[in-house]
């Protein structure tokens, strides 16, 4: 199998359950999001390792798995377990009371031969594993509030190499208005360049690349606090034959005329 061929296995509402058997909240959407990230950065030549912050059971770190070239590592941190319900954000945190560090292990390996480097312990002690900056690829889904994702986030911007990209989960999430605020402030004070939006947000901290994005999603550009970012529309129904057309006709006049 590869990326592709698991993303495929992924349902496009991250709520449902999916062929995966992973239990999570991916979708195929994102899935497919990962890897025109990863096939930029390949055709660009960028070689960086990938890291995760909050990996529950597996289901993206299985994804990110899959892009790694030879000699790239993937790094994964997450408590896995024993976190508590927190007063923040109790509809995320329900869920993450047992731990499920086996759990994440066996899903892993029903995907790949080797796990993951696996750094069993939240974000916040991340710093002390100084990592350096050599991440082509982050993707930031641990604790959803604020002052967690606000210090992820600056995080990133020590372990992120020009041009990779860091991935924000629930920007658009209406139970989760910690991460959209810190985001924000992120690309308005910190200088955070955004690139594009599901309900992920894609963005870079230097050499921000253009991506080119599967055609079967509309994209809509936006002019925001002196960026031009795309958002993309996650497709219920596959658009008809025609409509198909048009709207490849219509994202080629737009990188001409770019
Ligand atoms: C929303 S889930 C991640 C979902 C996963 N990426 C997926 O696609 O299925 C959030 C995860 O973050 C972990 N987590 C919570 N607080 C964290 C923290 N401070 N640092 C790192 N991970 C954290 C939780 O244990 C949980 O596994």
């Amino acid at each position: 199998m590869d990326a592709s061929g698991y993303a495929a296995l992924l349902h496009h509402n991250a709520t449902l359950p999916d062929a995966t058997g992973v239990e999570g909240w991916f979708s195929r959407t994102d899935a497919e999001l990962f890897i025109s990230v990863d096939r930029q950065q390949k055709a660009a030549g960028l070689v960086g390792d990938i890291l995760e912050i909050g990996s529950f059971k597996g289901a993206s770190a299985i994804l990110l798995g899959y892009l790694l070239a030879s000699g790239e590592e993937l790094v994964v941190c997450d408590p896995f377990g024993g976190t508590g319900i927190s007063a923040h954000e109790p509809l995320v945190y329900t869920y993450f009371e047992d731990p499920f560090r086996q759990e994440f292990e066996a899903n892993y390996r029903r995907f790949h031969t080797e796990l993951p480097r696996i750094i069993q312990a939240t974000s916040d002690q991340l710093p002390d594993a100084h990592l350096g900056q050599r991440f082509r690829i982050i993707h930031v889904d641990g604790a959803h509030h604020y002052d967690a994702v606000r210090q992820d986030l600056l995080l990133t911007r020590d372990l992120l190499l020009p041009g990779g990209v860091v991935i924000f989960d629930d920007v658009l999430v209406r139970h989760t208005p910690g991460v959209t605020a810190a985001v924000w402030e992120g690309i308005i004070n910190d200088g955070l360049i955004p690139l594009f939006q599901s309900n992920k947000l894609y963005a870079t901290w230097a050499d921000a690349p253009w991506i080119e994005l599967p055609d079967h999603y509309d994209t809509y550009v936006h002019d925001v606090a002196g960026h031009q970012m795309r958002h993309v529309s996650l497709p219920m129904t596959r658009p008809s034959l025609p409509r198909r057309v048009v709207h490849g006709l219509r994202q080629r006049v737009r990188r001409t005329l770019r």
